[in-house]
């Protein structure tokens, strides 16, 4: 048996002068390996392996300065694609985005002809790059939530946890949750994300408890220095912290301290749009 493994692993790192006390650790390790390479050569796919996709693997490492051979066991490529696949599947799932809207990407973002347009979609990508918080501010249809979902399914492709959280709609979760005894958790989740977008400040009727939920939301975010991605219809910080109530200008003096705003001034896209697809071909 223990031949067996030795010229197996002299094969594989092509040495033949490797011995037997350069293997670490247990033989029974080394024997699966080799067992398994056999049937590994053959895949028959994560649904069907034996094995489960965890596979002993043998490596080479140096410690104390002396070089050893080890087995140890991990997931198999196979396996490690799936849970990537599953991790962003839930993440996908997490992230709150209606299906209507997942065609909301930077690749769907066209800005041709309006500077101002390509800054903000200039910004919301640096923004994906360096996780740096940003509020996109402006009329109707510019294309803040647009560009607020492209950043959500951007970050999430990337692997990490990001949320696209209407704020009417956390607003009326909490608001439900009470009953529930779900409310501190929808609200722990939006303040814990790595990124979150909060799409449409300030278009809430804003009484006193919206204002205080909307300030410990944000506050907490601002301490933990956590992503955060806003849209809102206010054109200026002074119509935004007016728009907020009571807690405005707290929120907006935390707001000023972690983003970068930025108010777009362009005409609703849907007018624009209609106005591009008559041009001539090449205008
Ligand atoms: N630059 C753009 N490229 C492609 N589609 C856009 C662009 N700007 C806006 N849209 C589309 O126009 C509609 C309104 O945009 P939206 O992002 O909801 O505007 P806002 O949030 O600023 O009111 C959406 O369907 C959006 O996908
Ligand atoms: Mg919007």
């Amino acid at each position: 048996m223990t031949n067996g493994v030795l010229s197996y692993v002299r094969r594989l790192f092509k040495n033949p002068s490797i011995t037997e006390s350069d293997l670490y650790g247990s033989m029974g390790d080394f024997i699966q390996a080799e067992e398994q390479q056999r049937f590994c050569a053959t895949c028959p796919g994560i649904a069907l392996c034996k094995y489960k996709g965890l596979r002993w693997s043998v490596s080479a490492k140096k410690i104390f300065g002396r070089k050893i051979i080890v087995a140890e066991l991990g997931k198999c490529v196979n396996r490690e694609r799936k849970s990537r696949q599953r991790k962003m599947e839930r993440l996908i799932r997490a992230s709150k985005i209606p299906k209507a809207m997942k065609r909301c990407t930077f690749d769907t973002f066209i800005t041709t002809g309006d500077p101002m347009i390509r800054t903000a979609k200039g910004l919301a990508m640096a923004s994906v790059e360096d996780g740096a918080s940003i509020i996109l501010g402006g009329g109707t249809g510019v294309g803040k939530t647009h560009l607020a979902i492209a950043m959500v399914q951007e970050t999430v492709s990337r692997g990490r946890e990001a949320l696209f959280v209407p704020v009417v709609d956390l607003l009326d979760e909490i608001r439900s949750g009470y009953d529930e005894g779900t409310a501190d958790a929808i609200q722990e989740a939006v303040k814990e994300a790595d990124c979150v977008a909060l799409d449409d400040l300030g278009a809430q009727r804003s009484t006193s408890w919206v204002s205080e939920r909307l300030f410990s939301v944000i506050d907490a975010r601002y301490r933990l220095g956590k992503q955060t991605v806003i849209t809102t219809n206010a054109c200026s910080m002074s119509q935004l912290e007016k728009m907020l109530g009571e807690r405005g200008a707290r929120i907006v003096s935390r707001l000023t301290e972690m983003a970068q705003p930025l108010f777009i001034k362009a005409r609703d896209f849907r007018t624009r749009k209609n106005v591009q697809q008559r041009l001539p071909v090449g205008k």
